[in-house]
């Protein structure tokens, strides 16, 4: 693990010298297009990086981006792995912990989810707030030392929620706010499990995100995250539920999902997060 940290570090340093990305960010399905807005110093396929996913699903690219976005030196991940692809929580591990190393003080999750809430139609975003982890596992499985406890009241950072509902007014977007719950996937859910989530709490649900907010946390970065809905979750609406449709619906919203993106980001790198 340490060894493909280094050795990915390694070649990101040798391609992108000098660079110090301050705010790391993932995109999820049908979101990678945010990409196309930075101005790149170098773009390098996972293949390159040791212990970096293989993206495995239509839609994720599997590359690292690294360049300037409204004047914020940033490393955008363009494709994630996730749990259900090998049953292993931890396939974003090297790739985090990479980005922290680098110099990342934040990191920026976007997904695209479901939704429980029927004033939350698709095409909506939703700040998450807070998660239930219902897959009930975690990436830091056989992490040794006191540090694997973590804490994670306000995973997602309060300050950095505030600046991101300024962006939203300032770019004249309806922000939704509320928890994820992280469903193991790759099936999409019962309805019946979807009733069950919502009296839980929960407001989205997706199968991504959350272990890479735990990872997050444990490497020492604030997180904030953003869900874009893709569709009405099981048993809420008659359509029926498909990756095509996720991704067709996330690309029709990355317009807005990259507006408010960049609104965020443009007013981080003025503050350099620090402020938050
Ligand atoms: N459930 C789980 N994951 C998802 C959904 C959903 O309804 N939509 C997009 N990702």
């Amino acid at each position: 693990m340490t060894a493909a940290i280094d050795q990915s570090l390694a070649t990101i340093r040798a391609r992108a010298p000098g660079f110090m990305p301050r705010l790391g960010v993932v995109l999820g399905s049908g979101l990678g297009s945010f990409a196309d807005d930075i101005k790149p110093v170098a773009v390098i396929p996972y293949g390159d990086l040791p212990g970096f996913p293989t993206p495995g699903i239509g839609g994720h690219a599997g590359r690292l981006v690294l360049g300037h976005l409204a004047g914020t030196p940033i490393a955008a991940l363009q494709g994630r792995a996730h749990y259900y692809e090998h049953g292993r929580a931890d396939t974003m591990k090297v790739a985090v912990r990479s980005l922290a190393q680098l110099g990342c003080k934040t990191l920026l999750l976007t997904n695209a989810a479901g939704s429980l809430r029927p004033d939350m139609a698709p095409g909506s975003l939703m700040l998450i707030a807070d998660h239930i982890n219902f897959a009930g596992v975690s990436p830091l499985f056989g992490e040794t030392g006191d540090e694997r406890f973590v804490d994670m009241v306000d995973a997602y950072d309060p300050a950095l929620g505030r600046r991101f509902r300024d962006a939203a007014k300032i770019a004249g977007q309806t922000l939704h706010e509320g928890v994820y719950i992280w469903f193991a996937g790759p099936n999409f859910e019962t309805p019946a499990e979807i009733r069950a989530a919502a009296r839980l709490g929960a407001d989205a649900v997706g199968m991504s995100t959350v272990p890479e907010v735990i990872l997050a946390r444990h490497a020492g970065m604030k997180v904030a995250a953003l869900s874009v809905i893709v569709n009405f979750a099981a048993g809420m609406s008659t359509a029926a539920l498909s990756h095509q449709q996720t991704m067709e619906s996330a690309r029709q919203a990355a317009d807005s999902v990259s507006r408010l993106l960049t609104g965020f980001v443009a007013d981080y790198g003025t503050q350099d997060g620090e402020a938050a």
